[in-house]
């Protein structure tokens, strides 16, 4: 089907997000319902929202398709060997000192050439689509080198063109410290990538994982400053392993988001309400490490829109499905339904620059159909795929 066809969806049930983004508060639980309509799509565009009359296709339900805010696509490798060391008493962050962790898998990367490393990506990114994900981020940090950085970022170009799904690239050149040289050079040669990176178009975001065992805030200040003067967006790993003050950091930086924050100090809280900062929540992380979640509700209550994302890598979290981060997200965020679909939907959309996660006319034909009419069916049932269909830009892609 190209993208000027007309295509119709009988959806015996929408269930959609409305407000503007970023969606917070009590917002995120006002979600809309309609019953027996049909979708018009045209050029890739929601045409029109009508009472059933005729359609290509039916559905139980349809919602906006996901959007993944945090993954850490491109990697190779397993890390099943560490999984088995944690689950025996080891901590990641003494795997990760003891040279394992970001830096076997970076070692591994540096192997793989960038054919290879396309090839696995692009089969992840179709797993992901095939539950559901129409737009995924994608970041370096296992290159921790300028050479592998940059093809790490030129496999997510890679991705970007050849794939349906809308990508977005993020610089994390500063995942783990060096092995064999200072942090200040490490930082500096990293600031001169930044131009050519900048140079190339090839990253929207630049991260840094802001943690204990990594950099601390006054270690990432100047860079950060560097990021923002040559017009890149800003986003943290912040919190995760131990509070450093990094989710607050990030919101005086004006982060797009700060993502994780596990530990995050109650005070930190107001701190990050005050900014125009999204909190990324990724509760895989919390349930592979064995650490404690983030405190979602407190954060959703004091008015933080929260998006949602998989965090999938090798080591922290070697799971993509949007079913199983849900299902997390309402047994140990404690979030409601309606709260999940805004941040996996209309929020993660927003977070990453793009116009989606809302069925309406006007928006992108970005359309996941379910076949089952419950929400609730996907988090509970989560080894179910229960999508059947998923459009991008009106396209069927699944
Ligand atoms: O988001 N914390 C830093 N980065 C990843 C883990 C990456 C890895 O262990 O390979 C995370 O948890
Ligand atoms: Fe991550």
């Amino acid at each position: 089907m190209s993208n000027a066809e007309k295509f119709i969806i009988h959806a015996e049930r929408i269930l959609t997000p409305t407000f503007e983004p970023p969606v917070r508060g009590l917002d995120m639980k006002r979600v809309e319902e309609y019953l027996d309509k049909d979708i018009v799509i045209e050029d890739g565009k929601i045409k029109d929202i009508r009472p059933h009359k005729s359609a290509d296709i039916k559905a139980r339900l349809v919602t906006p398709g996901l959007f993944d805010a945090h993954t850490h696509i491109p990697f190779v490798g397993s890390r099943a060997k560490e999984f088995y060391m944690r689950a025996r008493g080891k901590t990641y962050l003494e795997i990760l000192q003891a040279g394992g962790g970001i830096h076997y898998t970076s070692t591994l990367v540096k192997q793989t050439s960038e054919d290879e490393l396309y090839n696995v990506s692009a089969r992840y990114i179709k797993e992901f689509t095939k539950h559901g994900v129409v737009g995924i981020e994608c970041k370096s940090g296992y290159g921790l080198d300028k050479e592998n950085e940059m093809k790490q970022l030129r496999v997510i170009r890679r991705l970007r063109d050849t794939l349906p799904n809308k990508i977005i690239a993020t610089f994390l050149g500063l995942h783990a410290r060096p092995k064999d040289k200072s942090v200040a050079d490490y930082i500096a040669e990293m600031k001169e990538l930044l131009k050519n990176i900048s140079k190339n178009n090839l990253a929207d975001f630049v991260d840094a994982f802001c943690d204990k065992g990594a950099y601390l805030p006054e270690e990432l200040e100047e860079f950060f400053n560097f990021a923002k003067s040559l017009g890149f967006k800003v986003r943290l790993h912040a919190d995760e392993i131990e509070n450093v003050g990094a989710a607050k950091f990030g919101a005086r930086l004006n982060a797009v988001s700060v993502d994780h924050v596990l530990k995050v100090a109650k005070e930190d809280i107001q701190e990050i309400a005050k900014s125009q900062t999204i909190v990324t929540l990724i509760p895989n992380t919390s349930f592979y490490l064995g650490e404690p979640f983030a405190p979602a509700r407190e954060l959703i209550d004091a008015g933080i829109p929260v998006a949602l994302g998989s965090d999938f890598n090798p080591g922290s979290s070697p799971i993509f499905m949007p079913s199983f981060v849900m299902h997390l997200a309402i047994r140990f965020l404690k979030m409601e339904p309606e709260e999940i679909l805004t941040a996996y939907t209309v929020n993660s959309a927003y977070l990453l620059g793009f116009t989606s996660g809302i069925v309406r006319p006007g928006y992108p034909a970005d359309l996941v159909l379910w076949k089952t009419s419950e929400f609730l069916d996907i988090p509970y049932m989560w080894q179910e795929n229960f999508v059947e269909h998923v459009f991008i830009d009106g396209r069927k892609v699944i």
